[in-house]
């Protein structure tokens, strides 16, 4: 088997190594041009992989996003309610693992929530074949690209790198298309929506999800608590996040856990960008979606 595996792994190497190259603002190495998005090969190769072999369960619920869009947090969010009858504030996993590398158990441990940065038209067939749930998460992509630009300026090696295209805009254009499509199926959130009211976007999470608030839960204030346990102040102030180091990082770097938790804040391009910039990153999103005929 392991044999057929590397098998496997070189063919997708050999492919990999035929596509167009740009570069990653530096951190990540080259990056190849596959389907119209910008990979890294082993997450091109991941993904390959993951599109022959990954099996979905109907009860599996998957969380989308293009990076630094606020996974980490959905995923705290969804962990907190789905486990809420086994962990509370004082035993949840949460407390000593960051969220990312929370996630990476739940399978093993029966937690039906897996996580993803693929686009839409990646996704493995089994995903849509099986009719698990599927929860997008977009950001305004004018913080989405001064979150992404932290990292870089913290990990970029070389000083002289332009960034490769910024795919978010199309990313998000396939996923609101296909929550249209099948709104059962696919929930599309915005991060800006779940930071102006939590407690409701995550009443609607739980909903959809299939773990509803009892109404002796809401009485009891237990979605207010997981809010205030999966909250910004409260989960970079942890230990684990603020020292930590993430799993899985890429090849000699494990990115520290803070990365994760830098300011939470919708509109902090306002510090970073000025007008002509936040209007020419605007104007590519608009350009991105105005050709699917649809308004967000
Ligand atoms: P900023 O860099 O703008 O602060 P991801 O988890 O997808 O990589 O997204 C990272 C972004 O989500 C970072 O944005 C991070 O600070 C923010 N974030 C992390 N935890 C959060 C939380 N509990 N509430 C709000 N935003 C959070």
């Amino acid at each position: 088997e392991k044999q057929d595996g590397d098998v496997l792994q070189k063919s997708f190497k050999d492919m990999i190594s035929t596509l167009p190259k740009g570069n990653s603002w530096g951190f990540l190495g080259d990056v190849y041009q596959y389907q119209g998005f910008w990979f890294s090969p082993p997450f091109l190769q991941g993904a390959l992989l993951a599109q022959q072999q990954f099996q979905a369960q109907p009860t599996d619920i998957i969380l989308c996003s293009s990076p630094r869009t606020g996974a980490a947090w959905l995923k705290s969010l969804t962990f907190s309610t789905i486990t809420r009858t086994t962990y509370d504030d004082s035993t949840t996993p949460l407390l000593s693992k960051m969220p990312h590398d929370v996630f990476s158990t739940n399978r093993h441990l029966g937690i039906p929530l897996l996580a993803t940065h693929l686009p839409y038209s990646f996704l493995p067939r089994s995903i849509i074949d099986s009719g698990c749930k599927l929860i997008y998460i977009c950001r305004d992509p004018k913080d989405t690209f001064v979150s992404l630009y932290h990292i870089v300026a913290r990990y970029n090696k070389s000083q002289n790198t332009q960034p490769s295209q910024l795919d978010e805009a199309r990313f998000k254009k396939a996923y609101w298309k296909a929550s249209l499509e099948r709104p059962d199926k696919l929930m599309f959130l915005k991060y800006e929506d779940l930071a102006e009211d939590t407690v409701l976007y995550l009443k609607k999470i739980a909903e959809f999800m299939g773990y509803p608030f009892s109404s002796e839960e809401q009485q009891q204030n237990v979605p207010e608590n997981i809010v205030k346990m999966c909250s910004f102040d409260n989960l970079s102030g942890l230990e684990v996040n603020k020292t930590g180091r993430h799993r899985e990082g890429y090849e000699n770097l494990r990115i520290e856990n803070n990365i994760f938790f830098r300011k939470g804040k919708p509109g902090d391009w306002k510090n970073y960008l000025t007008t002509e910039m936040a209007q020419r990153l605007d104007q590519r999103t608009m350009q991105k979606w105005s050709s699917s005929g649809l308004s967000l």
